[in-house]
């Protein structure tokens, strides 16, 4: 166990509000799966993001947009079964949250229930600020995504560094403000410059989660496929890799071809 998390009591919302306000930083990886969300939650993070990068990482998509409440409601469950300490949240896939809060709620209610999950995690800002209302007034917690919205790419139409002009900074901090006060209990902030993070870190009081978005932020998240090195595809600036678990796994797999191809697996003590 990591160093960091002796502290087995499961992680909640507000635990993670505690460790803000004493200037600890917060980890989060994503999973996707019973096993990879086993060694994460025993090495001691303190979040796992079910995040609908799952598109990607699992399913080999272009983008998120594919990824459906069923598909994550199966995702969220395999890494629920193997979390003791960490807090689940979960993404609300594209389309599920977007300006019809019954709707919306619903969709909410049925990810809580059929996972057990901790929380959701909702892309968006004031535009659908009735859909988060209504989930969060229904006592589900939610952490909100802003800046690069991966569910928003077709509107972009490019994933580079959001909120680097005046007038979308300016949005992005009247937001989180917003975001806040509809009583998310955390906002993710993808892909946008350091010094505007750091600006928003300080003027709100609940944990601020980045992912390119500097080290002046409350927390850090990382799809776990990225930085571990599984996926080799994709090497954004902000991603720092901890293992070559692509190059590890080839090995192992030819090392297990040639051990079949040459009659040495299986031996004698590996037969009954
Ligand atoms: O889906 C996801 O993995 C995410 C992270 C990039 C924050 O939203």
């Amino acid at each position: 166990m990591s160093t960091y998390s002796e502290d087995k009591r499961k992680v909640t919302t507000h635990r993670l509000w505690e460790m803000k306000e004493r200037g600890e930083k917060i980890t989060m990886l994503t999973a996707y799966d019973y096993s990879m969300a086993k060694i994460i939650d025993q090495a001691g993070i303190d979040a796992i993001l079910v995040g609908d990068s799952a598109s990607n990482t699992m399913v080999g998509n272009a983008t998120t947009l594919p990824m459906t409440i069923d598909q994550m409601i199966y995702h969220a469950k395999s890494v629920v079964n193997a979390t003791t300490r960490a807090l689940v949240m979960v993404d609300m896939p594209f389309g599920t949250c977007s300006g019809n809060p019954i709707k919306s709620l619903e969709s909410a209610i049925r990810i809580m229930q059929e996972t057990g999950a901790d929380a959701l995690k909702i892309e968006g800002g004031k535009e659908i600020k009735e859909d988060v209302k209504k989930i969060i007034d229904a006592g589900i917690p939610v952490m909100s995504h802003l800046g690069l919205m991966p569910q928003s790419i077709n509107k972009y139409g490019t994933y580079t560094v959001r909120a680097k002009e005046e007038k979308e900074a300016q949005k992005l901090i009247d937001d989180c403000l917003l975001m806040e006060e509809l009583g998310c209990f955390a906002i993710t902030l993808e892909k946008i410059p350091a010094t505007l993070a750091t600006e928003i870190t300080q003027k709100v009081k609940i944990p601020i989660i980045g992912i390119g978005a500097g080290g002046g932020v409350d927390g850090q998240v990382l799809v776990i496929h990225d930085m571990m090195g599984i996926n080799k595809d994709f090497s954004p600036k902000f991603l720092r890799r901890y293992a070559d678990l692509f190059s590890i796994m080839t090995e192992a797999t030819q090392h297990y071809i040639k051990d079949v191809k040459e009659k040495n697996f299986p031996n004698s003590s590996e037969s009954y």
